[in-house]
């Protein structure tokens, strides 16, 4: 196998990533969306791409500048953000980091609602396509490695491993955004939840969460 110079160890490894919110179109000027920094999605991207890795970044709205040399595709919903995944198949990794909406309002209005004697409108919501679990099924294009995230707010493990098994994916990164400080913040506290055990990670800034993800799936891809 093809390795790259020492300490660039992805040369040659294609990866995507999923991050940010998603937002959901109600009307032209009002969106269903999720609580997002995007933080953490672009720091495994800025350190799967130091480490060589060509890097898809599939990025909901957010306010962060593109990591260097990362390939950056930017979406709003969930539909969309699951076309550009796509697009970026086949790849060698996929680690869907983004804060998907669950559900979007079943119709867009192509024109503004407006406030009205009706009172407000009764929303029809329909779920949205799930990414991780769509890139996860067993075919010729799955990517060797998926990784999923898991933001829980209570019994983050047995909650973890479930979302383990029902995606299909091979690891679920699994966080307490109970934690003060880790939602919208700069530090994360997480557990790899795999197959065969869990490992507890300390608790520290984002972008090394980043690079000790990257390895380990550095590790991964160059082992198998
Ligand atoms: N995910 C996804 N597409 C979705 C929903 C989730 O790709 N439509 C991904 C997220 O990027 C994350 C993982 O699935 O990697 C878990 O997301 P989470 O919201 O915790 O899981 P859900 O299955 O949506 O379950 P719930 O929100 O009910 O806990
Ligand atoms: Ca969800």
């Amino acid at each position: 196998m093809l390795e790259g110079p020492a300490g660039r160890p992805l040369v040659g490894k294609k990866v995507l990533v999923t991050a940010g919110p998603t937002a959901e179109p109600l009307d032209p000027v009002r969106l269903l969306t999720n609580r997002s920094s995007g933080r953490q999605g672009f720091a495994i991207a800025a350190s799967l791409a130091a480490l060589g890795a060509e890097v898809t970044l599939v990025a909901g709205p957010v306010s962060l500048p593109t990591p260097p040399g990362v390939k950056r595709v930017d979406v709003e919903s969930a539909r969309e953000m699951l076309a550009a995944s796509q697009a970026a198949l086949p790849v060698d990794a996929a680690v869907c980091v983004a804060a998907v909406a669950d559900w979007r309002p079943d119709e867009a209005f192509g024109v503004k609602l407006k406030k009205g004697k009706d009172g407000p409108p009764q929303l029809r919501l329909v779920e949205n396509p799930d990414i991780l679990a769509t890139l996860a099924v067993d075919n010729p294009q799955r990517p060797r490695l998926v990784v999923g995230f898991a933001a829980e707010t209570n019994d983050v493990l047995e909650h973890a491993r479930a979302k383990l098994a029902r995606k299909g994916c091979d690891w679920i990164i699994a966080n307490d955004v109970t934690e003060p400080g880790v939602m919208g913040g700069s530090e994360n506290a997480v557990m790899l939840v795999t197959k065969t055990g869990v490992e507890r990670w300390e608790r520290e800034a984002k972008e090394s969460v980043g690079a000790k993800l990257a390895a380990r799936i550095a590790e991964a891809l160059i082992q198998s």
